[in-house]
């Protein structure tokens, strides 16, 4: 591999970069400090506004000084998942190679040196984003959303692109995404509950979950119970599906008890959720 594609030197025309921090970082001002970690020749590093601090990363010396030259800002060479870093950014703005094992680095480090509310916004090929449990890996520590952008802004570039923003805040917002949490939940469930989702049949997905675990109680039982036996021996950490089941618990099965619930009778099973 020559070292252009080995360290992934594909710059972004200014104007891309331009459009990106107005349209996305609209709100940069002097009490904000800017850092791109893998800057090249300073496409990003040269439209941020004058009046925010901002600091360039590259690991090529030769782009490392052009960066330098192009933009007057201060360019560490180094690797920005290891090189020592004095500077604490607000944002972290780029175009990271495009590797998945090198854009999880990129996150890592950018997770460490944000402040909490601080924020990511990376160019990205859209394959980052194509399994569900590595969205809800990312989404278990940012908040983040994505949109598409042509892929033909770089030359002769093969694949789908996006520009996502990661927010490094509680609420884990998703925008631009549907499905991915859902879908790691039932990954995780026991064979026999993934089945009774996964079947066809009468009453909502996490009632029928609901009513194979309370087989399995005899009959019936509290919510940790039906917790405990539909999550068998892979406890989670996803709070999503025991949010289902106690939503869906709570307004279609008969309370027995304080969070007590008992199998239906047949003619009450509901058809919608
Ligand atoms: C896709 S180019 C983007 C350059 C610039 N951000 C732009 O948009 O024009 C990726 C850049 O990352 C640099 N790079 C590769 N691995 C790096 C690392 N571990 N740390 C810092 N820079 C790296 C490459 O030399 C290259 O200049």
């Amino acid at each position: 591999m020559n070292r252009t594609a080995e360290l992934g030197q594909y710059p972004t025309p200014v104007w891309v970069a331009e459009a990106l921090v107005e349209r996305y970082f609209a709100g940069l001002g002097a009490g904000d400090a800017v850092l791109e970690p893998s800057c090249g020749a300073g496409s990003f590093l040269g439209v941020i506004p004058p009046e925010v601090p901002a600091l360039g990363v590259e690991i090529d010396p030769v782009l490392a000084e052009q960066a330098r030259r192009n933009t007057g800002r201060r360019v560490i060479t180094g690797d920005f998942t290891r090189a020592e870093i004095d500077f604490r950014p607000t944002a972290v703005i780029g175009n990271p190679p495009f590797r998945t094992q090198l854009i999880d680095a990129f996150l890592e480090r950018s997770h460490a040196l944000l402040p909490e509310g601080g924020r990511v916004g990376f160019i990205l090929p859209v394959y980052t984003f194509q399994t569900a449990s590595r969205v809800a890996r990312y989404a278990s520590r940012w908040g983040m959303e994505q949109t598409l952008i042509p892929r033909n802004i770089y030359r002769g570039l093969q694949c789908p692109l996006c520009f996502a923003i990661f927010s490094k805040d509680r609420r884990r917002t998703l925008v631009g995404f549907a499905l991915y949490r859902e879908t790691v939940a039932s990954h995780g469930l026991e064979a026999r509950y993934r089945e009774a989702m996964e079947g066809t049949g009468r009453g909502s997905l996490w009632a029928r979950v609901i009513d194979v675990a309370l087989d399995e109680l005899n009959g019936e039982g509290a919510l940790a119970d039906i917790y405990r036996v539909v999550e068998g021996r892979r406890p989670t950490d996803n709070p999503f599906w025991r949010e289902q089941i106690r939503k869906v618990a709570r307004t279609h099965f008969p309370r027995v008890g304080r969070g007590r619930y008992a199998r239906r009778s047949q003619e009450t099973l509901p058809l919608v959720a």
